[in-house]
């Protein structure tokens, strides 16, 4: 995008709509959402969690998330970017305020960049593990192992703390850099090249795992629902996964959709993020699952799976520590321009709140998160034992990071959502909704609709399902 003039921190004079600098094209905002998009969300956490959940039924109702709640709250999420102009807090204030509501919907901005806070704590913890296995694979360390033994390196990492919390620096250290010193620019041309390079990178493994002998086995679980393997649990965790997955509910599209330009159709670019996003994360499904029924490894694994399957794909290709380190230098990216996007707004809330300059925000966010994201280490070996909310029966045996996981993706980026869906839905104009989106009467409704009725009701009586 084109360098703002002014800080958009400080956009929020007060006195209304000032003119904010626009990304250069529409492909710059693509860019850069699909950058916060595509992280470990869909590489590492929708395979596990597609494990977790039986395979074919929960992908079935997280795609019909993706694309009935998903899509529906990342345009209203970029439409109130663009209408306000302003910082996320500050659009919603106006938003609100300008159409006679309370300004305590700039609240729902707030959820959000609690909710960015809390995710980036462990999403740096993992960040850091794809960080590491760079290191392993240019070593050979992946080279012929079996699966044994790459399980055993992973357990290895996950037992020593001083590794995890090394490579967590390093990555956290690595994401502050940029966001101390606004270098998003860089990074979105960089996104051009990474992105597809990462795309292609998992067509190989895809490739590799077709000679497994058991692709159509991975390819089943993915996508022959059997609804017996789906409890009301999974489908909140597709759910949240669709918020995570889509970067919504957390305000970053917001502040993206502030620098998008009048005439880029809303519509069209929420689209083509919400495609990408989610052919990334059925590819990594793809180049997963038959490496995991080939080595006899257990599909609900946990957050462990892609970094105990990927390694012996990588161990027996040709030029697979090549190929191996150029994975993990691209999750690690991935996730990178994710976690970018995550400490962005907290930054800017600080620099407009609390009057601090870009890099002693950059320090505060930053270390904060860095020092809670010790938590989730902790919880994975040290403290394996603890479960605070261990007394309800719900929580039985979840450690620290799982309830983070929970809180942020299964409470708060919904519940943000949903707040988002009925702000948009109920509380803003039609005329102004209308304006924005420029859409033909009958794809207008249909959206307006679903995120009136279907996507809030969709949200409650998830939520009500699960958490009563
Ligand atoms: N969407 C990212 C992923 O799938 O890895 C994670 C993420 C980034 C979530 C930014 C939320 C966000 F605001």
């Amino acid at each position: 995008m084109t360098e703002p003039s002014s800080n958009p921190a400080n956009g929020d004079s007060g006195q209304g709509f000032t003119k904010r600098a626009e990304w250069s094209s529409r492909m710059a905002f693509i860019l850069a959402a699909t950058g916060s998009a595509v992280g470990l969300g869909n590489i590492w956490k929708f395979p596990y969690v597609t494990g977790e959940n039986g395979g074919g039924a929960f992908v079935l109702v997280y795609l019909v998330c993706i694309a009935a709640v998903g899509l529906p709250i990342m345009m209203a999420e970029v439409l109130i970017g663009r209408r306000g102009g302003l910082s996320p807090v500050a659009s919603m204030r106006h938003l609100a305020q300008r159409d006679g509501h309370k300004p305590a919907w700039q609240l729902v901005a707030g959820i959000g960049m609690l909710a960015a806070f809390l995710i980036l704590s462990f999403y740096s913890m993992i960040g850091g593990w794809a960080v590491s296995y760079v290191g392993a694979a240019i070593t050979g360390d992946f080279t012929g192992q079996s699966a044994e033994a790459i399980g055993e390196i992973f357990t290895g990492l996950l037992g020593n703390p001083w590794a995890l919390l090394l490579w967590h620096t390093v990555f956290m250290a690595l994401v502050m850099l940029v966001v101390g010193r606004g270098l998003r620019q860089g990074l979105e041309k960089a996104v051009t090249i990474l992105m597809p390079a990462l795309f292609v990178l998992l067509l190989m493994v895809v490739g590799y795992a077709m000679t497994t002998g058991h692709f159509g086995a991975g390819f089943s679980f993915l996508f022959s629902p059997d609804f017996s393997r789906l409890t009301t649990e999974g489908v909140l965790v597709a759910l949240g996964h669709a918020f995570f997955t889509l970067s919504l509910g957390m305000a970053v599209m917001m502040a993206y959709g502030s620098y998008l330009s009048k005439n880029t159709s809303i519509a069209g670019t929420s689209i083509t993020v919400s495609i990408m996003d989610t052919v990334v994360a059925l590819l990594a499904g793809l180049a997963i699952f038959p490496i995991v029924f080939a080595n006899e490894l257990e599909p609900g694994a946990g957050p462990g799976l892609i970094f105990q399957t990927l390694p012996l794909a990588f161990g027996q290709m040709p030029l697979g520590s090549l190929f191996g380190a150029l994975f993990f230098i691209l999750l690690t990216f991935a996730a990178w321009t994710s976690a970018i996007s995550l400490l962005e707004p907290v930054v800017e809330w600080l620099e407009e709140k609390k009057s601090l300059n870009r890099v002693s925000g950059t320090w505060v966010a930053g270390l904060s998160c860095w020092f809670l994201g010790i938590a989730s280490i902790l919880s994975l070996n040290v403290w394996s034992d603890v479960t605070p909310l261990g007394m309800f029966e719900r929580f039985e045996g979840k450690t620290i990071f799982d309830l983070l996981d929970f809180l942020t993706a299964s409470v708060l980026l919904p519940l943000g959502g949903l707040l988002v869906a009925l702000f948009v839905g109920w509380k803003m104009s039609q005329k102004a909704l209308r304006e924005e989106l420029a859409m033909a009467d009958g794809t207008f409704n249909l959206w307006y609709r679903t995120l009136r009725y279907f996507t809030p009701v969709a949200v409650l009586v998830v939520f009500i399902y699960n958490l009563i």
